[in-house]
């Protein structure tokens, strides 16, 4: 509609124009007449001999009008009749004009053109009246006007319509996959056009934004059943425990099942705490960040906590970031545990600066973790086979934990290589000494 709405006023500018010209030309060549005529004319009033009934082949109204007055010669029509008009130039000109609606013994409008003819007795007036000329010239100019601008309008119109309508097309698929999509499954995609470029990277982002969706949507749907089957395998347990008990209370020993089902609900209750640091940090809850020696507050860890095996530290001191202390201890727990449950004899923990980079390693001397799995321990839920059958204890969330509390302080945890054993590495941006407010706090 727009497109017809701007096409018209184009049109009906165009063809306003058109018409103006076309009366201009029209206008001209009437006077191109009337000269023509004055130039046969005059020579005969001159010269003579002046007949009395003149040609009208290019004029149709001619008429010569002598000094008193009187007609002396004329076209056809004006034979026999007194003089059209009584009109002629003043005193510096020649040639007058006026339109007469109608000149004497003439029907209609008319321009009529005076020009005077000097004579020995006086001056002699020819009188030429031609139709008057509209502004817009003549019908035949409206017509084609006309036509021609409702051909442009129809030809663009439709042209636009059906390339819009085309455009659509695909638009529609898109959107009725969408529905399907939203109905039935995500693994489905929508359908990406070849032409028009807009709508084909629409559709590959929809598919994109369906990617990430869909993987998200299934990280979502194993998380939920690990999580589950993890919740019901100590409740299962201790679920026997107690009906085993019940059925047999004289042959219980009671305190002894109490600690069990103590250690089940202790057990349940780390997964639970786990899985809400999770969902905390999924949710992207402030940190509590404040200036911190990474060095210093990794040592007092070690000290605070102890450890059973042999701990080594190399700690550079001056080494600050901007963080939030619990949950970077969290990560070195989560590390020492991991290290403890798995080192052979020895673990070594470093804290270093490289360039705009804080580091801190935690290394252990035990089986190490094999490159394939060095992505998959981060995986919520994640047991490498040889930890299940060592301890039943761990839950697969700390790593996953860690690399989130890594992750939000933006930096990133990962397992590289060393020479014997696991080596974990936290990198966390480092705030240059002079930027520290509260360092050492
Ligand atoms: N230092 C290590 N050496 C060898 N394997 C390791 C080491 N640290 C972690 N892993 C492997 O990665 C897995 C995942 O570790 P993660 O800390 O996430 O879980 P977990 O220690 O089993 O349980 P928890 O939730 O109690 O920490 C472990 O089960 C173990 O198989
Ligand atoms: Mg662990």
């Amino acid at each position: 509609m727009a497109t017809a709405l701007v096409t018209t006023l184009v049109c009906v500018g165009v063809s306003l124009l058109f018409l103006l010209f076309a009366g201009y030309k029209e206008n001209d060549s009437v006077m191109a007449h009337a000269i023509q005529a004055w130039d046969r004319v005059v020579p005969l009033i001159r010269e003579g001999p002046l007949p009395k009934m003149l040609p009208d082949d290019s004029v149709k109204d001619i008429q010569v009008v002598n000094a008193q007055g009187k007609v002396e010669a004329a076209t056809p029509e004006l034979t026999g009749k007194g003089p059209i008009a009584t009109f002629h130039a003043d005193k510096a000109n020649v040639r007058a004009e006026r339109v007469l609606c109608p000149p004497q013994g003439l029907s209609g409008c008319s321009t009529v053109l005076a020009f005077k003819v000097y004579q020995p007795g006086g001056f002699w007036v020819l009188y030429l009246a031609t139709p008057v000329v509209a502004w817009y010239g003549s019908g035949h100019a409206v017509i084609l006007a006309v036509v021609v601008s409702l051909l442009v309008i129809a030809v663009i119109t439709g042209w636009t319509f059906r390339d819009l309508t085309n455009a659509l097309v695909p638009v529609n698929a898109i959107r009725s996959r969408m529905a399907e999509i939203t109905a039935t499954g995500l693994d489905r995609r929508v359908p990406v056009p070849k032409k028009y470029e807009e709508i084909r990277l629409l559709a590959e982002t929809v598919n994109a934004t369906l990617d990430r969706l869909e993987t998200a949507y299934q990280q979502l749907r194993r998380f939920t059943q690990d999580a589950s089957h993890d919740l019901r395998t100590p409740i299962t347990a201790m679920r026997a425990q107690l009906e085993e008990a019940l059925m047999h209370p004289d042959h219980t020993d009671w305190p002894a099942m109490s600690n069990e089902v103590l250690a089940g609900v202790e057990r349940l209750q780390a997964i639970v705490t786990d899985l809400l640091t999770l969902a905390r940090l999924d949710a992207r809850a402030p940190l509590d960040r404040s200036p911190t020696d990474l060095g210093a507050l990794v040592g007092g860890e070690l000290k605070r906590r102890g450890c059973r095996r042999q701990v080594v530290h190399d700690l550079e001191r001056e080494v600050f970031v901007d963080c939030d202390r619990l949950r970077v201890t969290r990560v070195l727990g989560n590390l020492l545990d991991n290290a403890e449950r798995h080192a052979a004899s020895r673990i070594t923990v470093v804290v270093r600066r490289d360039g705009p980079t804080a580091i801190m390693e935690v290394i252990d001397d035990g089986a190490g973790i094999a490159p394939e799995h060095r992505e998959i321990v981060f995986d919520r839920f994640t047991r490498l086979d040889a930890s299940r059958a060592r301890d039943a204890g761990g839950t697969g969330l700390g790593l996953a934990i860690a690399r989130e509390i890594a992750e939000a302080h933006g930096g990133t945890l990962t397992i590289e290589d060393s020479e014997r054993g696991a080596r974990f590495v936290l990198r966390m941006p480092a705030v240059p000494k002079g930027e520290m407010v509260f360092a050492n706090r």
